[in-house]
């Protein structure tokens, strides 16, 4: 095992059940002797990563709730309290990707539930479990934000504006724990995961574009991992992901015209409910 901060700590992974959050879960379970306590919805997801963790698989125990709601996170304090369980690291990573289209196709509660998931998922958790994760050691609070946090993007309000809050969010919070807790915040770009699924994507051509320019699952959860282990405050993972960083910074109103407008010339479908 490799010799690291991270051996033998408790973490609290949300989004545990697929795509990124899993990969953490599996690296931190497989090469740290991590246990970590896993939030997530699907029961039948979780299941089947207990069964592909094998003989690691006792490492892993979970509960299922949905993030965005206070009271879940209430209980869920009360349920550590009572069983004296006490985690180190909370990674903040479950989350959601709305379909591509313009605002004024957004619900109302189709814009909240983004928020609610993307952004209030994590101001909950940290709320209620704060007070526990500072009576680590080692406390640690890292959330997985997204490239869309760096250069808001046409037919994206939802989730480029849960995406912000929270980097800003963190960034914040960051400063006034600083010296008494690690908090870092993650911008992957494009990762190959199942978070496209409720996109318009039938087109084949389109979604072998799209996985063309997405960064591997595998590439993510390394450097994800990386970062944390050498306690990066702000990381920023994949081509696509730096070049809206720079852009983002240098041009912060043409940058993101220029690309939205190659996404509205590109004629791709999966854009059609943004720009038609
Ligand atoms: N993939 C990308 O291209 C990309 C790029 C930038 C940032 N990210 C960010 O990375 C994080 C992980 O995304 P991913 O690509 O791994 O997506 P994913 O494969 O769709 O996984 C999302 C996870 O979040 C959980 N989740 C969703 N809504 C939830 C809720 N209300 N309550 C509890 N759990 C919930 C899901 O579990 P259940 O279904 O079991 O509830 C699932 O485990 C997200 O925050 C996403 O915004 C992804």
């Amino acid at each position: 095992m490799k010799k690291c901060w991270l051996n033998n700590k408790t973490v609290i992974v949300t989004g545990a059940s697929s795509g990124i959050g899993r990969g953490i879960t599996v690296k931190l379970i497989k090469e740290y002797n991590c246990t970590v306590l896993g939030v997530a919805r699907s029961e039948e997801k979780m299941k089947s990563l207990v069964a592909e963790l094998g003989e690691y698989g006792e490492r892993l125990s979970y509960r299922l709730f949905d993030v965005s709601k206070r009271d879940n996170w209430k209980s869920y304090a009360e349920y550590l309290n009572e069983n004296g369980i006490k985690p180190d690291i909370l990674i903040n990573n479950a989350g959601i990707l709305p379909e591509f289209k313009s605002f004024e196709r957004f619900s109302a509660e189709e814009f909240e539930n983004t928020i609610g998931v993307n952004f209030y998922g994590a101001v909950y958790s940290i709320k209620e479990l704060l007070p526990i994760i500072l009576e680590s050691s080692t406390p640690a609070i890292i959330n997985i934000d997204s490239s869309a946090a760096l250069m808001p993007l046409a037919g994206t309000c939802a989730y480029s504006a849960s995406k912000a809050a929270l980097k800003a969010f963190t960034e914040a919070v960051r400063e006034e724990l600083r010296g008494r807790c690690y908090v870092g915040v993650i911008c992957p770009g494009f990762t190959k995961t199942d978070i496209f699924r409720s996109q318009n994507l039938t087109e084949k051509r389109e979604e072998k574009i799209i996985r063309a320019v997405s960064t591997s699952l595998d590439y993510a959860v390394k450097r994800i991992i990386k970062s944390i282990r050498k306690r990066r405050e702000l990381t920023v993972i994949g081509a696509d992901a730096q070049f809206m960083k720079i852009f983002g910074r240098l041009m912060p109103v043409k940058g993101g015209r220029a690309v939205s407008t190659i996404l509205k010339q590109s004629g791709f479908k999966l854009f059609d409910g943004v720009f038609k």
